[in-house]
């Protein structure tokens, strides 16, 4: 038995797209594909981490504690309960900030009489900054997705956050972000100088940060 760098590590990664319900048959969501998260849990996993995947989206990957989520609530009450036994969370997901208020038992009927239909909404958690306000030994990881000013938003997030890194990815770029198999990334971290990292696929992204975490 040969250990590798992250034998005996518990690290759980957040992937997709939270869908948050209008009615049964409609919900609120975005354009994650959760690629950025899949990849990020398979380099960890033949790193020998031991991996959860908490995802959106329908995988099987050998070798990964997959737990299949829809919406931020569920994916909060997961790592709140997981949390205190992590070694790293990424939090790759992207999470919806608002969710319907109501929740209609039956599919909504259109008006005729009504051009316009309003969906009230209301805040949900912001999980990685709950889940990291509790942190000790954990190192936590999380991403900004970015279309303008993305430096300072991301250092924003950084602090806010409790992060001990954030990944900024300018997700308006070509070939970055949303449903794609490449990403340019920048990495921030506290008293740092940000340091980004050329156009790659998301696998190599998830291999320099992975290199990144163990050679800091
Ligand atoms: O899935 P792909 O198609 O591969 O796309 C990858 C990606 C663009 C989704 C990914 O690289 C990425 O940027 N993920 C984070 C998306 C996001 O929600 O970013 P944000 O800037 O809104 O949030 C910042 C951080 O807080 C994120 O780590 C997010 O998971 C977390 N968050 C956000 C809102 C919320 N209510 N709770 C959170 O924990």
């Amino acid at each position: 038995f040969q250990p590798r760098p992250l034998t005996g590590k518990k690290v759980i990664v957040t992937a997709g797209g939270t869908k948050e319900a209008i009615d049964p048959v409609r919900f609120i969501g975005n354009r994650s594909s959760g690629k950025m998260g899949l990849a990020m849990a398979k380099v960890a996993r033949d790193l020998g981490a031991d991996v959860t995947l908490l995802t959106t989206v329908d995988t099987d990957l050998g070798g990964i504690n997959i737990i299949q989520v829809q919406t931020a609530e569920e994916l909060m009450k997961h790592l709140q309960d997981t949390f205190p036994e992590t070694d790293v969370l990424v939090m790759a997901a992207a999470v919806a900030d608002f969710k319907p208020i109501n929740v209609a038992d039956q599919k909504i009927k259109k008006n005729d009489d009504e051009d316009i239909f309003t969906i009230k909404l209301t805040k949900n958690p912001d999980i990685l900054k709950t889940v990291a306000a509790t942190k000790d030994k954990q190192f936590v990881v999380g991403f900004a997705a970015e279309t303008q000013n993305l430096l300072t938003n991301a250092e924003k997030k950084l602090a806010s956050k409790n992060a001990d890194v954030i990944l900024a990815n300018n997700v308006a770029q070509s070939g970055a972000g949303f449903n794609v198999d490449t990403n340019r990334v920048t990495l921030l971290q506290k008293n740092q100088q940000p340091e980004t990292w050329p156009l790659m696929s998301k696998i190599d992204v998830a291999k320099k940060f992975w290199d990144f975490y163990l050679t800091r």
